[in-house]
């Protein structure tokens, strides 16, 4: 049987030929919110330059070590910003093994405001996750108004131009790759100023139905398709979100001919192919990390606080990841069979998140509380049922995914959700993964899983019971037919179908 290494390394030779090919053609322009480097201010006021972190970072920034890139990202923290002034236009950000070029995006501090933390997170980022309580939330009264017209408007403008700048460093027009929710409006406008570039939009998050979109005024949801509509490809985590999105622009623009079947949108005369690409984790790169010194010193201290049955969970602190029913769920499995007690363990891994959203910093305050009061009720001396880690430690993370017996995903939505992914990867003791199916990776990996709904509490308390009974021998065969599901389709899969789609677009259009 072929060797676990000689499969990546021949994965990974496919996948540089592609790169090659593409090279060949155009340089490739990635644009996103985030970068690839969050710079900081030291104490005495140098710059320290730390990995991004994030889905979307740690996905794009594997691509780079195929292929140079020139990445576009805004100035989001003030070292970003002192950087931006110093450096000026592009630098190489320093980042071993890769060839990356940052361009930052920067903006006034009053703008970036009104486009992050009133825009694309409070709002957006709810609607998209069904997040609102619609008989109270939200208003959207004239800060939201100032917010689209003085934030996202203006950020996405500025997004273009910037793009529009780095395509003009060679004679040949670059292929554009556009990321997420902050960027709708970009394709339109980049298209205005670089009318032949191939450009592929990618949403990171859930694309919900016209219905739930109707939270916006007419005229955002109308602006936000009929922008995004100006790339060549507009594409999704899964194939649910592409028939919500071909619903979408059947509703909102009109004129347009939507074909579910070919999944395109004509509009204005262009037309607009939508499909879907899922979002993988760099599975060489991850098995080489999760192999390291330093998770291994990290494995070494989790071992402590290990039980028989150790319950994994790592997310960021989000409301979406619906981390309070989890607590819940197991603290009504603890109730139910109390011969549990002392043989279970919950190790919670929260990265702190957009903590000047205040409903992020109240659910926080919640979830530890919650966490707290469970302890109270059921801990002593011996034993503390949950262990929650609150920080920023990957590499800790991925220490707590090799030994878990079971990974608990159970977001309420989720565009992929990659943990689902990194913990079958890197895990030793074929662990069960309780999975909502309301994530994206539960198309793919649903199968091998136990499938949750996420609001549901008492499914969730058998599922997770369901796992702790599991015979050996079930759990061995689910746990490698998630290994070589994940293996199969991992980080170089995505990018390969995107890249071979974008160069038929370019090949169309010479
Ligand atoms: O899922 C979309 C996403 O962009 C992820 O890549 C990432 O985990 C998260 O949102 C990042 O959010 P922020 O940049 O606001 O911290």
């Amino acid at each position: 049987m072929e060797s676990r290494q000689s499969y990546f390394d021949k994965k990974q030779e496919r996948f540089q030929e592609v790169c090659q090919r593409m090279l060949a053609e155009r340089r490739l322009i990635v644009a996103s919110n985030r970068g690839p480097v969050d710079y900081s201010l030291t104490p005495d006021g140098s710059l320290r330059g730390q990995r991004g972190g994030g889905g979307l970072v740690v996905a794009l920034s594997s691509c780079s070590r195929f292929i140079p890139l020139t990445w576009v990202a805004t100035a989001v923290s003030e070292g970003d910003r002192r950087l931006a002034e110093e450096a000026g236009g592009r630098i190489r950000a320093p980042l071993p093994e890769q060839e990356i070029y940052l361009r930052f995006v920067v903006v006034p501090r009053s703008v970036y405001h009104r486009f992050y933390s009133v825009f694309c997170n409070p709002l957006l980022w709810f609607i998209q996750h069904y997040m609102w309580n619609t008989p109270r939330t939200p208003s959207l009264g004239r800060a939201v108004y100032e917010a689209w017209e003085q934030g996202y408007v203006r950020v996405n403008q500025a997004f273009a131009r910037a793009v529009a700048e780095e395509a003009g460093e060679d004679g040949r027009t670059p292929f554009i790759f556009l990321h997420d929710y902050h960027l709708y409006l970009a394709p339109a406008e980049i298209r205005q100023l670089l009318p032949d570039a191939p450009i592929l939009h990618f949403t990171h998050i859930p694309w919900p139905g016209p219905r739930y979109w109707s939270i916006l005024p007419e005229f955002m949801r109308r602006e936000i398709h009929e922008k995004i509509c100006a790339a060549d490809i507009v594409s999704f985590q899964t194939m649910r979100d592409v028939r919500d999105f071909l619903v979408c622009c059947e509703e909102f623009l009109k004129g347009a001919s939507v074909d579910h079947r070919a999944c395109t949108v004509t509009h204005d005369d262009w037309l607009t192919r939508v499909t879907y690409y899922p979002i993988s984790i760099d599975a060489a790169g991850l098995s080489r990390f999760a192999g390291s010194r330093e998770v291994q010193r990290y494995e070494e201290s989790l071992s402590m606080l290990r039980r028989e049955i150790t319950i994994v969970r790592v997310d960021r602190a989000e409301p979406s990841k619906n981390i309070i029913r989890g607590f819940r769920a197991y603290d009504n499995l603890l109730e139910r069979y109390p011969g549990l007690h002392r043989h279970v363990v919950l190790l919670a891994f929260l990265v702190p998140s957009r903590a000047e959203v205040s409903l992020y910093r109240t659910y926080t305050r919640d979830l530890l509380e919650l966490a707290e009061a469970i302890n109270g009720k059921y801990g002593d001396d011996e034993w503390r049922p949950i262990h929650v880690f609150y920080e920023d430690n990957y590499a800790q993370a991925i220490a707590a995914m090799r030994l878990y017996d079971i990974l608990l995903v159970n977001p309420i939505i989720d565009g992929m959700n990659l943990v689902a992914k990194e913990g079958p990867l890197v895990n030793t003791r074929d662990g069960v993964l309780v999975l909502s199916e309301m994530a994206g990776a539960h198309e793919q990996l649903g199968e091998y899983a136990l499938s949750i709904c996420p609001t549901d509490l008492e499914g969730t308390v058998r599922a997770l019971y369901a796992a702790i009974t599991m015979p050996a021998e079930e759990k061995r065969r689910r746990a490698a037919a998630l290994r070589r599901a994940i293996q199969e389709e991992d980080i170089t899969f995505w990018m390969q179908r995107q890249f071979r789609d974008l160069m038929a677009v370019s090949r169309r259009r010479q």
